[in-house]
């Protein structure tokens, strides 16, 4: 059972909040994010208080709150990647998943998310899909051809 693996991986810390990315990366694989019934079971594990666990989150930007769609496709909008076009590729990218940044499509396939810079610079515009597979030189008509090639 999940929380009795964190349990045991825990102990081998030192200090119990020092595992607490172990635990938020463990639940994310398994579930595709952190649900709040998760955060409050590592809040106890590490005795870390959910609001810090939070904040944990929000710094370690792969880790995420909400589900998404089968794909995540996070594009960038740090500056090589604005002055090279990224909000065209952004608004394009929106439109063919149909919802708004953060929300799943329709039909489950995509999730569309606005990044900080992804390391990528001298590809710009790039995106990354699942948190692996590089994009670059992205332009609208490639992120849509993209998207609608993950359509159900
Ligand atoms: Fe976009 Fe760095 S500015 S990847």
């Amino acid at each position: 059972h999940e929380i009795e693996h964190l349990r045991e991986h825990i102990e081998h810390y030192p200090e119990k909040r020092a595992g607490a990315i172990y635990c938020l990366y463990y639940v994310q694989d398994k579930y595709g994010y952190i649900p709040r019934a998760s955060l409050d079971e590592v809040s106890e594990l590490t005795d870390l208080s959910p609001t810090q666990l939070d904040e944990l989150i929000t710094f370690y930007t792969l880790l995420r709150r909400r589900p998404v769609g089968r794909r995540l496709i996070r594009i960038c909008d740090s500056i090589s990647c604005y002055t090279r076009g990224s909000e065209q590729v952004l608004a394009a990218a929106k439109e063919a998943s149909g919802v708004e940044f953060g929300q799943i499509s329709k039909d489950g396939a995509v999730t569309v998310l606005p990044s900080i810079c992804l390391g990528l610079c001298d590809r710009a515009p790039a995106g990354l899909v699942d948190d692996s597979e590089d994009l670059g030189e992205l332009t609208p008509e490639k992120i849509r051809d993209l998207i609608c090639s993950y359509a159900a």
